[in-house]
């Protein structure tokens, strides 16, 4: 059963959710040559605080783990939940995918986008462009009366056209009091498929897409997913009410609406 919010829950997850997204933003002007994926972790940290917010990736458990740090933060090969690093220095030709989850008032928003270290190659330019065009399909197909499958087919056929890989080891998900909630949306399956899609649901739609292969591993931090045959991968996530208006993008900063005097 895919969780309905009630209008209290959606005045709710537009404020976690413009948080979310004035944090992402905030570290795009910071990515640059010479900065570490640290610094971005720092900065992350102190405008989640200023915002009066929590991480929700901050001792986030899987199995006996818990995740170290406030942000995710993934170079060129690292798909997803990447661990900031001291060490980890950005050059020019990098890519760096940035994945922000906060929690504010009992609800939350997760969003993610790659950010270049200029220039890149022509290549990697058209893989961040597929995959942020692809989220934008994925969006448009999360239409009242539409099913979950109906996403994710509409995000693999266009970005296999391009003959890039689609991850398939992870998911996008709804979210709401929790990180992950009903359904999972991956980024790859069949039209007409699914749970149907009803009004006040959200969700965090993220394709991930691999300049090659879509086979993933885990690297022995338990943490960092990277592309399987060493291929750079990008990462673009909004999340998103549905309603019988159409679908609206909640990551946006500050799309809190003025409180009722
Ligand atoms: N957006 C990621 C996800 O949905 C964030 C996870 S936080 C972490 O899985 F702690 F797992 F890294
Ligand atoms: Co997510």
């Amino acid at each position: 059963m895919i969780p309905v919010k009630d209008k209290e829950g959606i005045v709710r997850m537009r404020e976690a959710c413009a948080k979310a997204a004035t944090v992402l933003e905030s570290l795009k002007p910071l990515v640059r040559p010479g900065i570490t994926t640290m610094d971005l972790e720092e900065a992350g940290r102190a405008e989640i605080a200023r915002l009066g917010a929590r991480s929700a990736c901050y001792g986030y458990q899987h199995g006996s783990r818990r995740y170290p740090a406030h942000t995710c933060i993934s170079v060129n090969e690292e798909v997803v939940h990447g661990i900031p690093s001291f060490k980890r220095i950005l050059r020019e030709g990098d890519i760096v995918s940035l994945d922000i989850v906060i929690e504010y008032n009992g609800y939350i928003g997760d969003n993610a986008f790659t950010v270049p270290v200029l220039p890149v190659s022509p290549k990697v330019q058209n893989l961040l462009r597929v995959t942020r065009e692809a989220l934008a399909l994925g969006i448009s197909s999360a239409l009242v009366g539409n099913r979950v499958g109906d996403i994710s087919h509409a995000i693999q056929a266009f970005v296999e056209a391009h003959g890039y890989g689609v991850v398939r080891d992870m998911v996008g998900h709804g979210v709401g009091v929790s990180m992950h909630e009903p359904p999972e949306i991956p980024n790859f399956g069949k039209r007409s498929t699914g749970e149907r899609i009803r009004p006040g649901m959200t969700f965090a739609i993220e394709p991930m897409v691999n300049l090659g292969g879509y086979a993933t591993r885990t690297l022995s931090d338990g943490w960092t997913v990277v592309s399987a045959d060493g291929s750079p991968s990008a990462h673009f996530e909004h999340t998103v009410l549905t309603s019988e208006k159409g679908p609206e993008i909640l990551t946006i900063p500050g799309n809190v609406p003025a409180k009722a005097a």
